[in-house]
């Protein structure tokens, strides 16, 4: 790859060649991709629509760029290693060869069921590596993947199967996350009861559980594998063709499809990974994301093996067997790159050094952060603990909308700040604005993030409602896309990010918006309304804090607590079940009838001392209950 940057002063020159020329930039970048033909234009754009297209009329498959062109120089390395759950279990690593014959395998089988260029196609499965061959694969034959992370409940899997009219689910029958086994398969089938779109679903075994196969739609995977060659043709596909749709949540409505593109994307994804991690040709790379996530699509799977990386894939938690998981699989792949979020290190902070103490970490030559703001005393714990202060620790901001990384240290060439994200990559051209859309050009200032320019894998639309997308991103700010994070910008020109400034919470590194929290609890029977805000918290950076209007009548508080904890599990997932939930008996509403956010957040922060001016609401007293039954 000709596109590694090795010291500040080249990435100062690309930077700036890539202001004053995005086109010839981003070309010459492409240029170092496996092309069928080659495109007709660089990049077409406006934000207002928005329509943004970039190589059109380039013809690619991403799964060429990611396995054949490997195989003659590359074949026998290795390009994935899988990690168990259960450290009794041996691991698994496949070379370039061996992971393209799997791809190739699941591809025909794909075929075989029918599956057809430009099906959307499901995939709600554990990590273990016929996820990655599936997703692979579907890219293969142009089957657009929305992978679905497998701790989503049987209805957030039916409205994104619906959303995208998604006519085939991949599976598993069952998974395992620390001591516990979890049915999926089980999941899949109460989903699939509302989604009629759906022909089939493939079924990979983990772990023998008995699971259900309806006649005709299920099927097993190893019997569909027996009899297809491990040899597939790639799809030949169009640049601006549809790779993937991932759902996000925003601060309004349900969970939107952000749809990326085959060609812009793989730039994309190949640049930032080789040059955000500074990886090189024997480096060992480990992302202990979720595939379900867009961190997971981009550095596990797609960032690693565009440059011919060793990516690992862990199936298990941070905290089994014990606190140094992490460290004992670090020390047993001699991992080289490791990207992993705050809310992880923060709960390995708090389960004592002594954990990480006991492996030795000679390996480790850069870490990464992603996610959500990292503190300082997570930085630096990181840093002198895992890093052992010669890795240099970066803190990498992006978002599923982006694609991949957009401001962040590049590993050891520019220059670090803890708890600052710190410059834009080449290509990014980020501003901050001020509340009324005009770009704050100073330093040492605060403003709302906003990104000025295209960059090639940037969201084309959200799946099936184009108009969403432009409300959502581009409507705010003219011709600008807005990210929803405020930040600062230091007097070096570095960025910090502060946070979300929509009705957006961050828990874990995952996303909610508060509506879509206040909609699964609506859902029980007993609740009149409820109003979710986030609240700081040690471990995962946000916690969810719900207040929640009673119908009338005895309620055993305990036991309504657990029901409306259970009717948030059932709508969207275990990891959004709220961490603290008050029983108020109203909101504080304006006479228009809006829930003043300001005074909720006040009190889930514990700091009632100034909750500002309340003269406006509706009812004042309503303050007061609220302040005397704080949790
Ligand atoms: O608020 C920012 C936060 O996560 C949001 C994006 O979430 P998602 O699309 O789920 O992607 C997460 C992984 C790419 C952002 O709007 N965020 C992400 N990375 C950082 C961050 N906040 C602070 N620092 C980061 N490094």
């Amino acid at each position: 790859m000709n596109y590694r940057i090795t010291t500040f002063e080249e990435y100062e020159t690309a930077y700036k060649q890539s202001v004053d020329n995005p086109e010839g930039f981003w070309e010459a970048i492409a240029d170092n991709f496996t092309w069928q033909s080659r495109w007709n234009t660089v990049l077409e754009w406006n934000f207002t629509e928005p329509s943004i297209k970039w190589f059109d009329g380039g013809k690619l498959n991403i799964t060429e760029n990611c396995l054949d062109r490997h195989l003659a120089t590359r074949g026998n390395k290795i390009a994935l290693v899988w990690e168990p759950n259960d450290p009794k279990e041996l691991s698994i690593r496949y070379t370039y060869r061996e992971l393209y014959e799997n791809v190739c395998r699941m591809a025909n089988v794909l075929k075989n069921m029918g599956v057809k260029k430009g099906n959307r196609i499901c995939i709600y499965m554990p990590m273990i590596p016929e996820l990655t061959f599936a997703v692979l694969a579907c890219a293969r034959i142009g089957a657009v993947h929305s992978v679905v992370f497998a701790g989503f409940s049987a209805a957030s899997i039916a409205d994104r199967i619906n959303d995208s009219l998604c006519e085939y689910v991949l599976t598993s029958d069952a998974l395992s996350r620390g001591n516990k086994q979890i049915p999926v398969k089980a999941v899949v089938d109460e989903a699939l009861e509302t989604c009629p779109s759906v022909k089939k679903t493939l079924v990979v075994n983990r772990l023998n559980w008995p699971v259900h196969m309806a006649e005709g739609r299920d099927y097993w995977y190893h019997d569909e594998v027996q009899a297809v060659s491990g040899v597939c043709d790639a799809e030949v596909m169009d640049a601006e063709d549809m790779l993937f749709i991932l759902y996000t949540s925003g601060s309004t409505g349900k969970p939107k499809g952000v749809v990326h593109t085959c060609g812009g994307y793989m730039v994309y994804a190949g640049y930032s990974f080789a040059n955000v991690f500074q990886y090189n040709e024997s480096d060992v790379f480990w992302c202990t994301a979720d595939i379900g996530w867009v961190t997971g699509h981009t550095y596990i799977v797609y960032g690693p093996l565009l440059n011919g990386a060793t990516t690992v894939m862990f199936e298990g938690i941070p905290t089994y067997p014990d606190a140094g998981r992490f460290w004992q699989v670090i020390d047993k792949h001699s991992v080289n790159i490791f990207y992993t979020a705050p809310t992880a290190i923060r709960s390995l902070m708090a389960a004592g050094v002594d954990h990480v103490l006991a492996y030795s970490l000679h390996s480790i030559k850069a870490l990464g952060s992603v996610g959500e703001p990292i503190n300082e005393e997570a930085w630096q714990w990181y840093n002198i603990h895992v890093g052992k202060e010669r890795a240099p620790v970066i803190d990498t901001w992006w978002q599923t909308e982006t694609g991949g990384v957009m401001i962040s240290a590049l590993a050891g060439i520019t220059p670090l700040k803890p708890s600052f994200a710190g410059l834009p990559l080449p290509g990014i051209q980020p501003i901050l604005v001020d509340a009324n859309g005009e770009e704050i050009k100073e330093n040492g200032v605060e403003g709302y993030l906003c990104i000025k320019f295209p960059w090639p894998s940037m969201i084309r639309t959200t799946y099936g409602d184009h108009e969403r997308c432009r409300v959502n991103y581009f409507s705010t700010y003219k011709n600008l896309y807005f990210t929803g994070d405020g930040a600062r910008r230091d007097e070096d020109g570095h960025y910090r990010i502060i946070g979300r400034v929509d009705d957006v919470i961050n828990v874990s590194g995952h996303r909610f918006g508060t509506a879509e929290i206040e909609n699964a609890i609506n859902q029980n029977k007993k609740v009149v309304e409820s109003a979710v805000v986030g609240f700081p918290h040690d471990i995962k950076g946000q916690g969810i804090y719900a207040f929640v209007i009673l119908a009338e009548g005895e309620h055993d508080p305990k036991i309504i607590e657990a029901e409306i904890t259970e009717t948030v599990v059932e709508h969207i997932g275990r990891i959004a079940k709220p961490d603290k939930i008050q029983i108020v008996p109203g909101l504080p509403k304006t006479r228009s009838g809006k829930i003043m956010r300001r005074i909720l957040r006040k009190v889930a922060e514990g700091d009632v001392s100034n909750l500002g001016d309340t003269t406006t609401l509706l009812d004042p007293a309503v303050v007061d209950a609220i302040v005397e039954g704080m949790l």
